[in-house]
């Protein structure tokens, strides 16, 4: 595809995400590498400018007026430092504090110059992204067949209803029910990739397998080996029946490949229900057509193919889904239990609109049972957590401050409709020290 493009090379990686994703919201294609990429290399990706990233205590100021000296050799290309703490001037080259970049003041200098003094016209948008990427993929496949395993989560969703656009029914996408989905999960994902996409979807009904792996287990590292075993295994015999397939889809995105400054290497997507996958499927080659995209350009791809807003503004779901929120052995009344809940703390966060503020939003069953009264009657049930949080990375989170009506009504719905529960209490501690999950 031939795009404008802007290069960002990278000393460290804490700006060279943000400043990717600010560029590419002006509508104009960056691509992030490391500073010591062969300067041979990067002339010859004839990029229209240059932004180099990084914190002042990770450049000296040698090696970074060296790089410039080559890249200006022979190429007048316009460079921008976006360094934060860097006092020294480089002649002929301008630079912005790094910290700027969450300001408008600093949006404001980067588009001055993307749009001044690189002249970029800001050719990159999703409707042309979609249209590219279909044909690409129509060209790359031709009458092959491909395989994609469907979680019914934003990247996964949204590759397979892009090569869906491509190729139709030489797509089939497999689903695997583990029975450890949220309430409904299963139908709704039915609904809009059979219903309105008429893809060719393969739901495997697993839930009974799985419980039954885990009867009895109770340490959350061995339930989680468990799940993600299981789930390559089911996976395997539904793809066996298939035969082999040209192509698997896998769901990488620009920020699990992405090169910077100090982690010199591609980082290949450690889901771990995609994890093993390519190790016991029968296929060619793997196809990855959201690995340029940032995240949010992955929900908007998906509006622009017509995805609905609940699956492309779904939040993170593990991969152990529910098994990691039931605390202690997993029973399906368990799984019911907290299904239920969560399912009202959802209902309630939607209702008050907040959904758009917070990150992530769900509920836990905790393995404690604690004395209640219901009418005259002494109860002894368990103990639901909700769990709330704000983040941009989810590397670092704080608890979200709901409101107590809030709250208020969703315990009460709790404990009134779902049976076996008798309090409800809130998690409020931050990342770190405590995980956003609580296994
Ligand atoms: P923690 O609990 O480690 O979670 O603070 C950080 C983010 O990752 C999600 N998470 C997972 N995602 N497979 C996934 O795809 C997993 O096994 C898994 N475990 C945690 C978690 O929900 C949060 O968004």
């Amino acid at each position: 595809m031939n795009h404008e493009l802007i290069l960002i090379l990278d000393f460290d990686g804490k700006y060279n995400q943000m400043v990717a994703k600010k560029v590419r919201a002006s509508n104009v294609y960056c691509e992030v590498n490391a500073y010591d990429t062969p300067v041979e290399k990067i002339k010859n990706k004839e990029a229209k400018g240059i932004i180099i990233t990084g914190d002042s205590n990770n450049i000296n100021k040698k090696e970074l007026d060296s790089l410039i000296k080559e890249l200006t050799t022979g190429m007048s290309v316009p460079i921008l430092l976006v360094i934060k703490d860097f006092n020294d001037d480089i002649a002929g080259v301008e630079k912005m504090n790094a910290e700027l970049i969450h300001q408008a003041e600093g949006v404001q200098r980067i588009n001055q110059f993307l749009f001044d003094q690189c002249a970029c016209s800001g050719d990159w948008n999703m409707n042309d992204f979609a249209k590219q990427s279909i044909e690409s993929l129509k060209e790359k496949i031709g009458n092959k067949k491909v395989l994609c395993a469907l979680s019914g989560g934003v990247d996964s969703s949204v590759s397979a209803v892009l090569v869906h656009k491509a190729v139709g029914k030489q797509l089939t996408c497999i689903f695997v029910d583990t029975g450890l989905m949220r309430k409904n999960e299963r139908i709704e994902v039915e609904k809009v990739f059979r219903e309105q996409f008429d893809i060719n979807l393969i739901c495997v009904d697993a839930g009974d397998r799985f419980l039954g792996k885990l009867k009895g287990v109770t340490d959350p590292e061995r339930k989680r080996k468990i799940i993600g075993e299981e789930f390559i295994r089911v996976f395997e015999e539904e793809a066996k029946k298939i035969g082999a397939v040209d192509f698997l889809v896998q769901g990488t995105i620009y920020p699990d490949i992405i090169e910077s400054g100090s982690k010199n290497t591609a980082v290949i997507k450690s889901h771990h229900n995609v994890g093993g996958l390519p190790d016991v499927i029968d296929f060619k080659e793997i196809l990855e057509p959201l690995r340029d995209l940032f995240k949010d350009e992955v929900r908007n791809l998906g509006r622009v193919l017509g995805i609905p807003e609940f699956l492309v503004e779904r939040q993170p779901f593990p991969g152990p889904g529910l098994g990691v929120r039931i605390i202690g052995e997993i029973t399906k009344e368990k799984v019911a239990i907290l299904q239920e809940a969560d399912y009202i703390f959802r209902d309630e966060i939607a209702k008050a609109n907040l959904n758009k503020d917070i990150s992530q939003y769900f509920a836990i069953l905790t393995n404690l049972r604690s004395v209640g009264v219901s009418g005259d009657e002494r109860t002894y049930n368990y103990v639901v957590a909700l769990r709330a949080i704000c983040t941009t990375d989810f590397m670092n989170a704080d608890w979200a401050r709901i409101p107590y009506e809030v709250l208020e009504k969703a315990s009460s719905r709790i404990v009134n409709e779902v049976e076996h529960v008798n309090r409800v209490v809130y998690d409020i501690t931050p990342k770190p020290p405590a995980t956003i999950e609580w296994e």
